[in-house]
């Protein structure tokens, strides 16, 4: 097992009670995904997907992968939430967070656009891709939403202004519905390789498809380790027992906590490189859990970056969350600190101690900080920031997400909320068919 839950320090939150009084509930929902018989469940595709998935398609993730590292410096991946999140976590989280600064690497720099709609951000990477090479990847399983759709205009004005029509399409992949869609036939038009977001999986689902696997093989990730910790967390979590299931154990131990008055969850991880995947996290459970009022609010922290600001707020601020505390076992590096003869800083106890050392050393003082300042810690302990480790921790979250929707009685597959912004901007800048919002709203600012 590459990830193991640790509940030491909810000894004073949860009883053995708690869990026996609410494990009928979570086994319930759990019986309701694996039948198929809740809410969402035509968007189950991902529960199967790390032994169910499209070998072929597998295949030609790598080719492209491998001759888009050949043919540019530069990879713009161009998506939104679910469209880019997931790759994004990956390649920080198995490499680095300052992936495009490594020295000596030997696959193109990474960028991601199209999840804002701010001009400076997206000429700031125009600036950077002049005179480079660049290939681009658009993400947007729906092929109509807003933000991609813009930044892949500007893309492709450049590629085909630098390479020529029939130049840039060997440069264009785009990733979308299987038949439909505006950008699935505007691919087929323009002779764009084309990935698949599969119907019966969401965007917040989908790092494990083509949306995510592309990109990450890009960036040099073993592809093929990452959906083997998927698969052996899919058998690990698939008992009934709570007991033995960490997972099953996670659902019911965060919903126990909400009834208990905690409604915000801070995902907190002591490296940088996991901030990403937080991101990811929060975009997983936010969409999936915070409908119909109900929901915890998914916040996420780095320490000790954070130790400095909202660690005062969690130490000793309202009593309104609790913290799941990601504990990477193995770091990727190692860095001895050194000595100094004149100890001008008096930090000589520390030399020659690994830095990583420390770094745990502090999680564990603020472990029994939080923890004496009210604030219940679950502790999640990885073994590594391996590919291997990141599937298997990706499917534990998505797993739990949806037994945790379940349980909390939503249906963890939809987003109705995400759409009233967009009515609001389209009616706002004047879309055919909007007159009528149009109208409402000038009144309203008035
Ligand atoms: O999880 C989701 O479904 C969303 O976050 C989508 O991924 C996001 O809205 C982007 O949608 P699309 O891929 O259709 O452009």
């Amino acid at each position: 097992m590459a990830l193991k839950l640790n509940s030491k320090f909810l000894d004073n939150y949860v009883s053995k009670d708690d869990i026996n009084n609410i494990s009928n509930e979570v086994c319930n929902a759990q019986k309701v995904l694996n039948s198929r018989s809740g809410e969402g469940n035509d968007f189950l595709g991902w529960v199967d997907l790390p032994v169910n998935y499209d070998k072929d398609e597998f295949s030609r993730i790598k080719v492209a992968a491998k001759n888009i590292q050949e043919s540019c410096d530069i990879f713009v991946v161009i998506g939104i939430g679910g469209s880019y999140l997931g790759a994004r976590a990956a390649i920080e989280f198995v490499k680095s967070p300052v992936y495009n600064n490594l020295p000596n690497k030997k696959t193109p720099d990474i960028y991601f656009a199209g999840n804002s709609i701010s001009a400076s951000s997206l000429n700031d990477l125009l600036k950077i891709c002049e005179g480079k090479d660049v290939c681009i990847n658009v993400v947007s399983k729906s092929g109509t939403t807003t933000e991609p759709a813009v930044a892949f205009r500007v893309f492709r004005a450049l590629l085909e202004e630098k390479y020529g029509k029939e130049g840039a399409k060997k440069r264009i992949f785009a990733t979308t519905d299987k038949a439909k869609g505006t950008l699935k036939k505007f691919s087929d038009e323009n002779g764009y390789e084309t990935f698949v977001v599969p119907d019966d999986v969401g965007g917040r689902f989908s790092v494990l498809t083509a949306v995510g696997l592309l990109p990450i093989a890009v960036a040099g990730i073993d592809i093929d380790s990452m959906m083997k910790g998927a698969q052996d967390a899919r058998v690990a979590y698939s008992n009934e027992d709570i007991e033995s299931n960490d997972c099953l154990k996670y659902v019911a131990i965060r919903n126990i906590l909400l009834r208990k008055g905690k409604s915000v969850e801070i995902l907190a991880a002591y490296e940088p490189a996991a901030q990403m995947l937080c991101e990811w996290w929060k975009q997983l459970f936010g969409e999936s859990e915070g409908k119909d009022k109900k929901g915890i609010y998914p916040s996420s922290v780095i320490f000790s970056t954070d130790l400095h600001s909202l660690g005062q707020f969690i130490q000793d601020g309202s009593r309104i969350m609790f913290e799941t505390v990601l504990d990477i076992k193995k770091s990727n590096d190692e860095l001895l600190i050194p000595f100094d003869p004149n100890n001008v800083d008096k930090l000589n106890f520390l030399s020659g101690k690994d830095l990583d050392y420390v770094n745990h050393t502090a999680m564990l003082g603020t472990l029994f900080a939080h923890s004496d300042g009210d604030v219940p810690n679950i502790v999640l302990e990885l073994d590594d920031r391996s590919e291997y480790s990141f599937g298997y921790l990706i499917y534990f979250f998505e797993l739990a997400c949806a037994i945790s929707g379940y349980t909390l009685g939503v249906n963890p597959f939809n987003q109705p909320g995400v759409e009233s912004y967009k009515k609001n901007m389209f009616a706002l800048l004047g879309k055919e068919g909007y007159e009528e919002l149009r109208a409402e709203l000038t009144k309203r600012i008035k």
